[in-house]
């Protein structure tokens, strides 16, 4: 278990650490009021930018698998009386509980997906995906790229942009943007890749 700068519990390491909220929150393009969902929100720092230093006052889910930090959050909410951040105990591969089709505006998934990979639930998660993504809604992938590098999941964990785009593909979910140029500094170049997909 690790403890992240906010105190909050999380299952694997918090991208606090090594990745830019902000430069990751730029790209996502938010007015303000959307609904979005911060899935595999682990400690939760993406979600709680969002609501603080962005001032988002449509609906925020977070939704993670691991109990201990979804408590956490849940504390954070009632601590901070934060009515529009709904958290979620779920695991995204056997659907998310409470959450409509088509009712969410931007999902963003940092560091998450490799973990499909690695439990063999790629096309259960991206179906769950598509299910409650608005028409006009975004999901966004941020993961590390494809290479053998020591930093990061396992190498044959990993996905490239291309593969991403050939799973989405499958369930009707088109690429409408990819920068490949994001992320941490490593000798190779950027560490990350960020997707992300449309039904439009
Ligand atoms: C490496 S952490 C990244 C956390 C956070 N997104 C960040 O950038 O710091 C991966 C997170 O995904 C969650 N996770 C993994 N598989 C999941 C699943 N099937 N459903 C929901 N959450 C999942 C883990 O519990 C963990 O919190």
């Amino acid at each position: 278990m690790m403890k992240p700068e906010n105190g909050h519990r999380a299952h694997g390491f918090s991208s606090v650490h090594f990745l830019d909220s902000d430069e990751i929150i730029r790209e996502l393009d938010l007015r303000g009021d959307e609904v979005f969902m911060d899935a595999g929100c682990g400690d939760g720092h993406n979600a709680i930018k969002i609501l603080e230093d962005y001032n988002h006052k449509g609906l925020v889910y977070a939704v993670d698998v691991y109990d201990a930090s979804i408590e956490d959050m849940q504390t954070y909410k009632d601590e901070n009386d934060v009515e529009n951040l709904i958290n979620i105990e779920a695991d995204i591969t056997d659907g998310i509980p409470g959450v409509d089709d088509e009712s969410v505006d931007v999902i963003l998934m940092v560091n998450v997906f490799h973990g499909f990979k690695a439990s063999r639930k790629l096309d259960e998660a991206v179906k769950e995906l598509e299910r409650i993504v608005k028409k006009d809604g975004k999901i966004a992938i941020m993961d590390y790229k494809a290479w053998d590098v020591p930093k990061g999941p396992p190498t044959k964990y990993r996905s490239s942009p291309q593969d991403l785009e050939m799973l989405f593909n499958k369930y009707g979910l088109n690429k409408i943007y990819l920068n490949e140029d994001i992320g941490e500094d490593i000798p190779e170049g950027k560490s990350h890749f960020l997707i992300m997909f449309g039904k439009e």
